[in-house]
């Protein structure tokens, strides 16, 4: 078996929902309804409890996960997991999570791509499977980023929201991942980051996101537009053979111009941005979670994921569900 396939996908949304004019209120945010969802689109977003780990979170979306797969912890033998708000330095969190679901000596990693952390995910497991020494993947983007918002700094801490999502990826006789493609330009490191780190017992720098917003929304529709092509160039499949893109839900003004750029009609977008806000490395997994449980996605869809985040990281996966 050379190929592999997602059997299985799960996701989880801490607590209820929480509205713009609720953030505004509870935060003392200098902001609007509106105006977050003109810019945005984000209605509304969901936040971890203060004692909720992101582990706790990856927990839920793989035991979802794994119960859509009908398969047992003891089956995974290598669990990838992209984070950015992981629950130690070390161990990772795809570590912790591991001993959560009870496996044991299989392979485990954290990967930190920021918001193409499931894409950097996926495209990893997928080549280890191919590559013929593991079977079957457990493959999670988990996050916390309400931990890491300045709630003075309104141009950012509007934007995101904490989650997780986790699909099951297995060795199969035909292609369901058909192709991807990782990148990445680290002289945009200036663009958006969490410049702080632990030092010496101390914080040292800002230990919360920084973010340049129109250059990230510039850069994020062009390098979007051209990975989506390389892809389906890799694949030999054309545009309009795409059933549906699970785009990185940051911005739907992002959403709406990716897929302008690539001529198609947001009929064919997944978005879940209004209700989940960004999410990072959660959001893919959660948005194909959700249209997989509606209906809207369903067996044998070609599905175009794709992201972009801080680094600058960008990456897509072509899949065949
Ligand atoms: N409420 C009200 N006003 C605000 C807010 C807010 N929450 N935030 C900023 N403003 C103001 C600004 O201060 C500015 O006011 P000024 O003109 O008086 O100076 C005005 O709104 C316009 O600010 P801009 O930053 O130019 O607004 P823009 O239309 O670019 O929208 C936004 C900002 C939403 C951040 C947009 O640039 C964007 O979405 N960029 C991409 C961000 C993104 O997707 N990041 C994540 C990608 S990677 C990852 O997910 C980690």
């Amino acid at each position: 078996m050379k190929f592999s396939r997602i059997v299985g996908m799960g996701s989880c949304l801490p607590g209820a929902p929480v509205s713009n004019t609720e953030l505004i209120a509870a935060r003392g945010i200098d902001s609007s309804d509106a105006w977050i969802v003109e810019r945005s689109g984000i209605r509304n977003r969901h936040f971890a409890g203060e004692t909720q780990t992101t582990a706790d979170l990856a927990f839920e979306a793989s035991r979802a996960a794994m119960a859509d797969a009908g398969i047992d912890p003891g089956a995974i033998d290598l669990i990838v997991l992209a984070t950015s708000t992981p629950d130690m330095i070390f161990p990772s969190t795809a570590c912790l999570l591991q001993s959560r679901l009870g496996i044991h000596g299989a392979a485990a990693f954290d990967v930190h791509a920021v918001c193409s952390g499931f894409v950097y995910a996926l495209a990893t497991a997928e080549k280890f499977i191919r590559s013929g020494s593991h079977r079957c993947a457990l493959v999670v983007g988990a996050e916390i980023f309400s931990r890491i918002l300045d709630w003075k700094d309104r141009s950012t801490c509007v934007l995101f929201g904490d989650g997780a999502g986790a699909v099951i990826l297995q060795a199969a006789d035909a292609p369901g991942v058909l192709s991807s493609a990782l990148h990445a330009d680290g002289s945009f490191e200036h663009l958006l980051s969490v410049p702080g780190t632990v030092c010496g017992g101390h914080v040292v720098g800002s230990p919360y996101v920084q973010m340049d917003g129109p250059a990230v929304f510039k850069l994020a529709v062009k390098v979007l537009g051209d990975v989506a092509l390389e892809v389906l160039a890799a694949a030999g499949m054309a545009r309009t053979e795409l059933d549906w893109i699970v785009p990185h839900q940051a911005n739907v003004r992002i959403l709406q111009a990716t897929a302008k750029r690539l001529g198609l009609g947001m009929d064919k977008v997944i978005s879940t941005v209004a209700e989940h806000g960004n999410t990072s490395a959660a959001s893919i997994p959660l948005a194909l979670d959700a249209a997989w449980r509606d209906g809207r996605i369903g067996a044998g869809d070609s599905v175009l994921l794709e992201a972009v985040g801080g680094g600058f990281t960008w990456g897509a996966v072509l899949l065949r569900l």
